[in-house]
């Protein structure tokens, strides 16, 4: 049975960038509901006993498997998120991955801009994700529950941009909460040991 990892915060901790009730219905609705359905589906079958990260690569571009691809990813990228964020985070990193935001993406400034945008033009339900891949850093999005793991990349931080994320607090305004994440929630020390592990 796959559980629901606690919170690595307060529901109240990253207010007023995310609000206690935009946690509240994310974690605690959202997140809790891919847990619930992925372990419905996988009840009886070959994957009961898999781990989530088998089980997103066994399925991954399967139309016949999308319920339970979409659900186990869905699990993956929320446990991700909430450790890409704390309070009090955010702006300029330091170390190791200054120096590659520096060398492969042009820059703090550069980097802010593009990533704030890669998360504004997903069309539709997705995440933006810094990555590691091939010894490199990128900007990637992904739609609905796709996640870098079944890419070759190695996630590093992501936003999730599902109306989910914002609607209660920002409404449609999708790019003041992007914004608003990456200068004050960003959590460059998971960034810096998932980058470590790449
Ligand atoms: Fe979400």
């Amino acid at each position: 049975m796959f559980t629901l990892p606690p919170l690595p915060f307060a529901e109240g901790a990253l207010a007023p960038v995310i609000s206690a009730n935009t946690l509240g219905f994310h974690y605690g609705k959202h997140h809790k509901a891919y847990v619930d359905n992925l372990n419905n589906l996988v009840k009886g079958t070959e994957f009961e006993s898999a781990t989530l990260e088998s089980i997103i690569k066994a399925t991954a571009g399967k139309p016949d498997k999308a319920g339970m691809f979409n659900n186990a990813a869905q699990v993956w990228n929320h446990t991700f998120y909430w450790n890409c964020l704390k309070s009090g985070g955010g702006g300029k990193p330091s170390g190791k991955i200054a120096d590659m935001i520096d060398s492969d993406l042009g820059g703090y400034d550069k980097f802010k801009a593009d990533f704030a945008q890669t998360c504004i033009t997903q069309f539709g339900s997705g995440w933006g994700w810094l990555v590691a891949e091939g010894g490199t850093l990128k900007l990637v999005k992904t739609p609905n529950a796709e996640t870098p793991l079944t890419k070759g990349q190695t996630a590093l931080l992501t936003i999730d941009v599902w109306e989910h994320a914002y609607y209660l607090d920002y409404q449609n305004r999708r790019p003041d909460h992007v914004n608003a994440v990456i200068d004050k929630l960003l959590n460059w020390d998971f960034a810096a040991q998932n980058l470590a592990k790449a």
